[in-house]
């Protein structure tokens, strides 16, 4: 729980968190508390999940210093204009029940008009949605900034004009998913990368990587579970990780057995070779954004 990477400012990010989403309502309090008795300190947020006021919660009444934790938070596609920027980490901070966040990050590489779900908004823009967090930065209100599914090119648009370099990229990630150049390129920037949904659930539903022959083979040589595989592989690569689990003895797992072995150097290979989904990113972004746009339409009923 205490294995941290550095951040390029030297601050220390748990190689660990805890991931919320589709933790479902009513649960995930539950989850948070487990995991802050369990050990974990890093907690990964978003608005979007439609859960950070359990979030905050449990973290707010879970006994830890707020200077112990690590929370991570994004700041969703609609709110690029400065004043809704503001807006939106006001109401994350409050939901969260804390006066500063760890990280916040630009959800995705997208522009939308406020209340739609992609509609651009040709009167904004992420550069200058970037120099709102920086200004959030200076103030106090977050400690640090970075982004979400940014490929090589956004990301080297927002280096070219940033004065506060992104100091996180989260990305899908897994052996199904390495996007090994993506990972390799912000490595080289500086940027730390985070994987979501390191056990192949995200947007490539039915990866079904914990049942994998290779995956349980190598679980079976090293006596750990299957899921402990797969993040060590992410770990092992310098990469951060957050699976998700509302599961009390799984979520205690995801963050112990990592740390018990390691994979030696032919066996990332062995499940590199798990045949990869194909997928152009496009189709990825938009499979995810008709999941999303069907939680927040379900949330707008509710
Ligand atoms: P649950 O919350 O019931 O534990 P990802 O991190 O890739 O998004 O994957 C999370 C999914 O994997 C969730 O459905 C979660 O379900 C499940 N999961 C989390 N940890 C484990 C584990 N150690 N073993 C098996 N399944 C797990």
């Amino acid at each position: 729980s205490k294995k941290t990477v550095k951040l390029a400012d030297g601050a220390e990010l748990p190689l660990i968190g805890l991931g919320t989403w589709e933790s479902s309502k009513g649960e995930v309090e539950a989850a948070v508390s487990a995991a802050l008795n369990a050990g974990y300190r890093h907690f990964d947020c978003a608005p979007v999940y439609r859960n950070e006021h359990e979030v905050g919660r449990a973290l707010a009444h879970g006994g830890v210093p707020r200077s112990e934790l690590w929370i991570t938070s994004k700041l969703w596609n609609d709110r690029r204009r400065p004043a809704d920027v503001r807006e939106a980490l006001e109401q994350t901070l409050a939901s969260l029940q804390t006066d500063y966040l760890d990280l916040y990050l630009i959800h995705w590489p997208v522009v939308w008009a406020r209340n739609t779900v992609m509609k651009p908004d040709s009167l904004a823009s992420l550069a200058e949605c970037w120099r709102t967090l920086e200004a959030l930065v200076d103030e106090g209100k977050v400690r640090h900034i970075g982004v979400s599914n940014f490929g090589e090119v956004e990301l080297a648009a927002l280096l070219s004009t940033a004065r506060i370099k992104p100091a996180v990229n989260q990305i899908e990630l897994h052996p199904r998913l390495p996007q090994t150049a993506l990972v390799e390129y912000c490595q080289r920037n500086g940027i730390v990368v985070t994987a979501y949904s390191p056990l192949g659930r995200g947007t490539l539903k039915g990866a079904n990587m914990l049942s994998s022959p290779t995956v349980q083979e190598l679980a079976a040589r090293h006596a750990v579970s299957p899921a402990a595989v797969l993040l060590r592989w992410n770990l092992q690569r310098g990469v951060v990780v957050i699976p998700k689990s509302t599961n009390p003895g799984r979520l205690a797992a995801n963050l112990e057995e990592p740390w018990r072995f390691a994979l030696s150097a032919d066996e990332p290979l062995a499940l590199d070779g798990v045949p990869h989904i194909l997928l152009a990113d496009a189709k990825a972004c938009l499979r995810c954004m008709r999941r999303l746009q069907e939680i927040i339409s379900k949330a707008a009923l509710a």
